[in-house]
């Protein structure tokens, strides 16, 4: 089959590499030059693992890349995979996918085929509308011959193109047969070899299936952190409880590694926006909104912990971790921003430590200082703040000897206690 995928970003990368994969010539569509270039030339515009190998693989022959939206008519379908930028309120922007939306329906204008336009992209009910009346005006189709369908993604980073060639679920959200039909074929070789869940819905009830998915895991993280705390008060080691609390089927064993919260370019944005949304339909969710208020209460609970310990005023702390999980180099909403922070207004003297995200780090934090190594970080450090579980944390035995005070206060469960150090756990 014939696909467009327009934007290259995270999420259009990964798709617009997989679909070729499967089988499909794919056109990816971007504004961006740079991009387009590095996707002909066969490398991938963004880092994630197996996708250099994809496109190196099928770049040239069925992955092209052009900035041009004057093709789009020769495909069958075209996914719509533009970011959406969060307001203040936290309700999201769909003017840029709105503006994707109407250039696809401009270039449908005058032709005779049908065609499906699937936004990728999360977004709410009332988003999807100012999409769908932008394709539909563009193109002035009052013949039911150009559908939009929602086909929302549940990649993480880091394992995104596993994610999409082995899925647990996917879910197809359009209001035609024809249009549920052609999502299939799209789909049709993955099925072919794998067992993965199909659910067939209307366009608004997919994207709430991908909201209710993130909004249940972040609440998921935030209620064990809330039992976390308490067993806290009580000395009561949390892991010990979330082990045993998930062998009941209806809890399950994933998902309860509690300390410091979630990050990420997901869960905070997507809980919010469904708040947002949900708020201006008058409704205002008491659980989701905990949610936020208590992830965002976590990195204060590790600053007090260590102020337990030490006073930090004009003192050296080392923040291991910067990246909002291990294995990327991401640092949208992590947990140490607000944790370098705190340390910032209580006069600090921070030095940052990641394996790999210290660059990105520093446009938040031009300021401080970032270390090579954890060693060198944690040398006349009177506290260290464990924010990432980076593997190379559990194994740091001596480094921790130059510590001017050997405070440790561990966010993420990840760091060896031993005798020679103040070791603190945030939930156990
Ligand atoms: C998430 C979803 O998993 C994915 O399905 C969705 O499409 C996008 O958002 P991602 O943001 O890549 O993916 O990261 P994930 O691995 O889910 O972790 C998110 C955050 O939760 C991280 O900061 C992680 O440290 C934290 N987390 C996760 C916990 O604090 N405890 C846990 O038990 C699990």
């Amino acid at each position: 089959m014939q696909i467009n995928v327009i934007g290259s970003g995270y999420v259009g990368t990964t798709l617009a590499a997989c679909l070729a994969d499967l089988g499909h010539d794919v056109l990816a569509i971007d504004i961006d030059e740079e991009v387009v270039a590095a996707l002909n030339d066969g490398r991938a515009p963004i880092h994630e693992p197996g996708l250099d190998d994809l496109i190196a693989e099928h770049a040239g022959d069925r992955l092209r890349a052009t900035t041009s939206y004057e093709r789009v008519p020769e495909a069958e379908v075209t996914f719509l995979a533009i970011q959406t930028p969060s307001r203040e309120d936290g309700s999201i922007d769909a003017a840029p996918l709105a503006a994707a939306a109407e250039m696809t329906g401009e270039v449908l204008d005058g032709t005779d085929d049908d065609h499906l336009v699937v936004v990728k992209s999360t977004i709410t009910p009332p988003a999807l509308a100012e999409v769908r009346t932008a394709v539909l005006d563009a193109t002035g189709d009052t013949t039911g011959r150009i559908s939009v369908a929602t086909n929302p993604e549940f990649l993480r980073e880091g394992t995104a193109v596993e994610d999409f060639l082995s899925p647990e679920k996917i879910v197809l959200g359009a209001d035609e047969q024809w249009a549920t039909e052609r999502l299939e074929a799209v789909y049709e070789p993955l099925l072919a070899d794998h067992d993965a869940h199909v659910v067939r819905t209307d366009p608004d009830t997919a994207m709430l299936i991908k909201y209710a998915n993130n909004a249940f895991l972040a609440t998921k993280i935030s209620l064990i952190n809330d039992i976390g705390n308490v067993c806290k008060e009580f000395g009561v080691d949390a892991y010990e409880v979330a082990d045993a609390i998930g062998m009941d089927d209806r809890i399950g064993e994933r998902f309860l590694r509690s300390g410091v919260g979630y990050g990420g370019s997901c869960f905070p944005k997507d809980v919010a926006a469904l708040i947002a949304t949900a708020e201006n339909q008058g409704y205002t969710p008491p659980v989701l909104n905990a949610a936020i208020e208590l992830n965002d209460h976590q990195p204060e609970r590790m600053l007090d912990l260590l102020e337990e310990h030490v006073d930090v005023e004009g003192e050296r702390v080392a923040v291991l971790g910067l990246a909002f999980k291990p294995g990327t180099d991401d640092t949208r909403n992590s947990r140490a921003i607000p944790i370098i922070e705190g340390l910032q207004e209580r006069s600090a003297e921070v030095v940052g430590y990641d394996p790999v995200a210290t660059e990105n780090m520093r446009e938040h934090f031009p300021d401080i200082e970032y270390a090579d190594s954890p060693a060198e970080a944690l040398d006349g450090a009177v506290g260290a703040l464990v924010v990432t579980d980076w593997d190379e944390f559990a194994t740091l035995g001596d480094a921790f000897e130059t510590m001017a005070e050997p405070v440790v206060i561990d966010g993420r469960r990840i760091v060896a206690p031993s005798n020679d150090l103040t070791y603190e756990g945030l939930t156990w």
